[in-house]
């Protein structure tokens, strides 16, 4: 079978990693692709949010499986599209990727199915957002509602913190249309956890849940990224939290979906705070998580193009876990200086490998027959072991020995260790399925 994957980040090469295995996968494609991409299968040199050209591949390729890696595509139409011509595609359409695309939109949707998440008020006028400000005294997040790939949300300590981040969303446009509308609410205070569902709308093949860390430095300092590292399973959820996201989150969101007619077929990432209170959602993203999907491919224990068809055809025949391996899969990922603002590109990689370590590329292409960075988050060094400790080990040996790296690469040198503090303060540890 041929698959055609969109996007050409770590979690697509990590996707296509994991298809590779399968004997079934005879062709791999990738719209763009990067250096990593091209050694399982062949990059194709398209934007995969524009769907005419993403449907003209997709005639001369004749994909048995279309697979969306990133949300522009989802949220430019490009399932509905496809769907229409009769190509079998694995991402939600249009509307049921509102849930992603307009935060207003995916927090009235929580209000009306009595899903936990936190207090709220929508505003499209920067007048009325200072006037709600000014009576307030606790801490206030301001996200723009439209998407500002991750940065359009800003925690605010202060009512003068919030009025300056009105400001900036609002008047100033920092974040252009998507801060036409924006969203207040209540600064929610807790652990976060990234929740990795493939759903057909009814069932619910769930992935362990996940840590990213998406601050720049360590102890989650400094401004937001895409992500720096993540691990899975996340030690934070034992048997009582996770029957209180199944009950009080997953199932209300799939009650609200099947009452509003939303046809969700795809991957459902839920963002989640662990209150004192609870589970409360953050958001709801209509994709894999990057970097979260580099350690879950790595544990999964089951093929995922089947999974992925089947979720696609809306045919999953009952909810379940998905079969993982006994341990943890710890994912650092290695930035050029400067990110998550400005950053050089150009610099030669070295790729040296080290046994149980898997580096998937993001921001890499080729360049005079060598491999040379191209974005920010270059490599997701990914690592398995039984043991979290070990993975982390592993992980970091292959960045620090420098059997990876490139001029002015940077890392966080703490992913995983707020999981492994939580495994040292506790006894009934039993990873994985
Ligand atoms: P979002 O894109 O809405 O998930 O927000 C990005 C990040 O901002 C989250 O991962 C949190 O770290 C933080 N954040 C968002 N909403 C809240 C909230 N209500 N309370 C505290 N932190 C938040
Ligand atoms: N790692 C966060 C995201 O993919 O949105």
């Amino acid at each position: 079978m041929k698959v055609f994957i969109l996007g050409g980040g770590g979690r697509e090469h990590a996707l296509g990693w994991k298809m590779a295995q399968s004997p079934e996968v005879k062709g791999l494609y990738f719209s763009p692709g990067n250096a990593g991409t091209s050694e399982l299968g062949t990059n194709i040199n398209a934007n995969p949010a524009d769907v005419e050209t993403v449907l003209t591949r997709a005639r001369e390729l004749k994909p048995d499986l279309i697979v969306v890696g990133p949300e522009a595509p989802l949220f430019a139409g490009v399932a509905d599209r496809l769907e229409e011509e009769g190509f079998l595609i694995f991402g939600p359409k249009k509307r049921a990727a509102m849930l992603e695309q307009e935060k207003a939109y995916a927090k009235d949707f929580m209000q009306r199915h009595n899903i936990p998440t936190a207090s709220f008020k929508v505003f499209d006028e920067a007048a009325a957002a200072r006037r709600y400000i000014e009576g307030k005294e606790s801490a206030l997040v301001v996200k723009a509602s439209g998407p500002a790939l991750g940065k359009g949300v800003i925690v605010c300590d202060t009512p003068e913190e919030a009025l300056a981040a009105v400001d900036k969303i609002m008047v100033e446009k920092k974040f252009g249309p998507a801060g036409e509308e924006i969203v207040i609410e209540e600064c929610l205070e807790g652990e976060e956890l990234s929740l990795h569902i493939l759903t057909d709308g009814k069932r619910v093949l769930s992935f362990p849940a996940s840590q990213d860390h998406k601050p720049v430095g360590e102890g989650d300092e400094g401004p937001n990224t895409g992500g720096m590292g993540a691990y899975a399973p996340a030690s934070l959820v034992d048997a009582g939290l996770q029957s209180r996201i199944d009950n009080e989150i997953v199932e209300p969101v799939l009650a609200g979906l099947e009452a509003e007619d939303i046809d969700y077929r795809g991957l459902l990432y839920i963002g989640l705070m662990i209150t004192e209170k609870g589970p409360q959602v953050l958001e709801f993203n209509c994709r894999f998580g990057d970097p979260e999907t580099q350690p879950l491919m790595l544990l999964a224990d089951e093929e995922l193009v089947p999974l992925l068809t089947d979720t696609a055809r809306g045919r999953l025949s009952k909810s379940r876990k998905i079969k993982t391996k006994k341990g943890y899969s710890l994912c650092v990922v290695a930035a050029s200086a400067g990110y998550p603002g400005a950053y050089k590109k150009g610099k030669r990689i070295s790729l040296g490998k080290t046994e149980g370590v898997v580096c998937f590329h993001a921001g890499t292409r080729h360049k005079d027959g060598e491999i040379v960075t191209s974005g920010g988050r270059v490599l997701g060094v990914t690592a398995f072991s039984p043991e979290l400790k070990d993975a982390k080990i592993k992980a970091y040996e292959a960045l620090d020995e420098k059997i990876v790296g490139f001029e002015g690469m940077y890392y966080r040198r703490d992913i995983g260790d707020k999981g492994l503090r939580k495994l040292e303060g506790r006894t009934d540890e039993t990873p994985g399925d």
